[in-house]
């Protein structure tokens, strides 16, 4: 059983823990709060929790991994810490704010030999390889990928407060929110584009609340769009040079049927998730049971692609977080 210490206390933590409990591979034993009270009534619910205000007194205690859902722009001090403490690290997506953060605990998990995750949770869902496993026989021809969903954080930002969602500081904004998950698909079954664009609608923080971005490969283009300011139930398609595969999103899929040219359509069997993060916690626990270090480089692989394609298209949009310049 993996000891399973928390860092961050909303909903995502909250849910990380269902999620980790449910396939039995991990005991939720410590949180880390910056108030005592608020690490205290988030694990409210379970028996024998550690609670720390501390982060130096979380990192001395013993755990096997550390789950990392704080501000995006957190997670870089706070993983290397926790590797050097000792510890494997689950960072929530994205995992850092640039390659080069992401560079540097890459390359320190690996001298410390610890495991570092990336929680992109899409990329784990067994419907991604059965996608894959169809694409691998079809010449593609483009795809056109969307993920907006309006957020809890519009009224906020509407009242003219700056959450951490939308405030450079804490390295905000759609494409590393919810575009991420549209990168990780596009890379899981493409690999990494040659170049990538970004067009963005973009806050007075100089962050963007929606966009839409074009990944170029060699025969094909690839159309992104994400916001936070609508809802969209638009799907997500890929095209190939026999027809039209249609999927009900690609940051989860719980539909898919594929289209040919001559209208008649195949729909896919596909397991739905036991929950959302499920799948995620299950791959990270075997890699962590088995030392699997070529699964988790493989994986880091995965991160690093998808952290240089965002990087470029947040150049390209103009978007400069503040870890940019540290
Ligand atoms: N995988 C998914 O489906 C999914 C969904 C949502 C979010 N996420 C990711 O999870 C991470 C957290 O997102 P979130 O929306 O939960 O963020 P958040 O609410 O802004 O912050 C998360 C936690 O960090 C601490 N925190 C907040 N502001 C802070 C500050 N200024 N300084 C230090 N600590 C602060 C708080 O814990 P304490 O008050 O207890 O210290 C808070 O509960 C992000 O990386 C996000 O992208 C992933």
């Amino acid at each position: 059983m993996l000891k399973l210490g928390i860092i961050g206390t909303s909903w995502i933590a909250r849910s990380f823990i269902d999620a980790a409990h449910m396939t039995g591979k991990y005991r939720f034993s410590a949180v880390y709060s910056r108030r005592i009270e608020s690490a205290e009534n988030f694990s409210a619910d379970f028996e024998e929790i550690q609670h720390f205000d501390d982060l130096a007194d979380f990192f001395a205690t013993s755990l096997d991994v550390i789950y990392i859902a704080s501000p995006n722009a957190l997670h870089f001090e706070q993983a290397k810490a926790a590797i050097l403490a000792g510890h494997h690290v689950i960072v929530e997506k994205p995992a850092f704010s640039n390659p080069s953060e992401l560079a540097e605990i890459i390359q320190l998990a690996r001298q410390e030999n610890r495991f570092f995750f990336e929680a992109a949770r899409n990329i784990h869902e067994p419907s991604f390889e059965v996608i894959k496993a169809f694409l691998a026989d079809q010449t593609i021809t483009g795809a056109d990928f969307t993920y907006s969903k309006y957020s809890s954080k519009m009224a906020p930002l509407l009242r003219g407060e700056l959450p951490n969602k939308f405030n450079p500081k804490f390295s905000g904004g759609l494409l590393a929110d919810l575009g991420v998950y549209l990168l990780y698909a596009a890379i899981f079954w493409f690999g990494k584009p040659n170049t990538a664009t970004y067009d963005a609608q973009l806050l007075p923080s100089g962050v963007d609340v929606a966009g839409i971005g074009v990944l170029d490969y060699k025969d094909y283009k690839v159309a992104i769009k994400c916001a936070g300011n609508l809802n969209s139930y638009l799907p997500s398609e890929i095209y190939t040079t026999e027809g039209t595969l249609i999927l009900d999103g690609v940051n989860a899929i719980s539909s898919a049927k594929f289209v040919s040219m001559d209208g008649s359509e195949n729909n896919f069997e596909l397991q739905a998730p036991k929950h959302s993060l499920y799948d995620e916690a299950v791959a990270f626990a075997e890699i962590l049971e088995n030392k699997d270090f070529e699964a988790s480089f493989a994986l880091q692989d995965f991160a690093k692609a998808v952290a240089e394609t965002s990087f470029e298209m947040r150049k390209s949009a103009g978007i400069v977080f503040d870890a940019d310049n540290k």
